[in-house]
């Protein structure tokens, strides 16, 4: 077993499945005279599904060489979507796109999510590896962002008469803000932040947190695929960001249990 090839398809199989839902979900905020736009994000749409298939396609006794060919032309198209994001930010925020129903944060954030899978795998076929008590402070720092705006997408996109709901994401909007302006303050007291202890305290308490929000994300799921409330949240859409808690856990997981096993950290998990 080659670390490096299953390190790579764990990242594609997760992320091109993330890619391609982002083209469906760009797509379903296009107005209908978009039709150059909903055009090319079905291109992306079939580009991440082939690409989704061709990761699953392989086995971890792969030959590394051929993995390392693989992550560049997915990188490729990542930079891609990352470019056709970006570009669709500009349209909305510039008012050429009236009436179309994705918010700016939305795009910003898919495309946020873009860049990570285009450098994770730069990073990876380049053997240019983070220290792991940089990669702590680095993943949580993205993915506690990522976090504070799911729960404000959700807050904005459940019908506002579904009161409850919509505090419930409110306080959880709230609470991933705090956690990531601490994860800043542990940032930028680097390198001497970065002792075993604070590091194990920072990943415990975003990790009680992440759970409740993956808890109350899944409960929000189950809620609209069996259409109990009103939202304009579509299935799929409650179900990627159920699944992207569900990375940032496993993540978190990983870091602690290398934190634990031995000093220094063994980093053959992460990497
Ligand atoms: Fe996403
Ligand atoms: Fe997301």
């Amino acid at each position: 077993m080659n670390g490096f090839v299953t390190r790579s398809l764990d990242e594609i199989r997760f992320w091109s499945r993330i890619m391609k839902e982002h083209s469906l979900f760009l797509r379903l905020g296009f107005r209908c005279e978009d039709t150059q736009l909903i055009q090319e994000a079905n291109q992306f749409y079939s580009i991440f599904e082939q690409i989704e298939a061709k990761s699953h396609a392989f086995t971890a006794n792969a030959d590394p060489r051929q993995i390392e060919a693989f992550n560049a032309e997915v990188h490729n198209a990542a930079s891609h979507i990352w470019v056709f994001k970006r570009k669709v930010l500009g349209l909305i925020l510039s008012c050429k796109l009236p009436g179309a129903n994705n918010f700016p944060l939305l795009v910003d954030h898919t495309s946020r999510e873009a860049n990570y899978f285009r450098n994770r795998l730069a990073e990876l076929n380049s053997g240019q590896l983070e220290p792991i008590h940089d990669a702590i402070i680095d993943e949580n720092v993205f993915f506690l962002k990522i976090m504070a705006d799911h729960a404000k997408f959700i807050g904005h996109l459940l019908d506002p008469s579904e009161r409850k709901l919509v505090d419930q994401a409110r306080e959880f909007s709230h609470d991933f803000d705090q956690l990531l302006w601490q994860a800043q303050d542990l940032s930028s007291m680097r390198p001497q932040s970065q002792t075993g202890p604070l590091l194990s305290q920072f990943l415990d308490q975003n990790r009680v947190s992440v759970a409740s929000l993956r808890d109350f994300k899944k409960t929000a799921r189950d809620l609209i695929e069996a259409c109990r409330i009103k939202s304009i949240i579509h299935p799929l859409l409650a179900d990627h960001v159920y699944r992207e808690a569900e990375r940032f856990l496993e993540i978190i997981e990983m870091f602690e249990s290398s934190l634990t096993r031995n000093a220094p950290p063994d980093l053959s998990d992460w990497h």
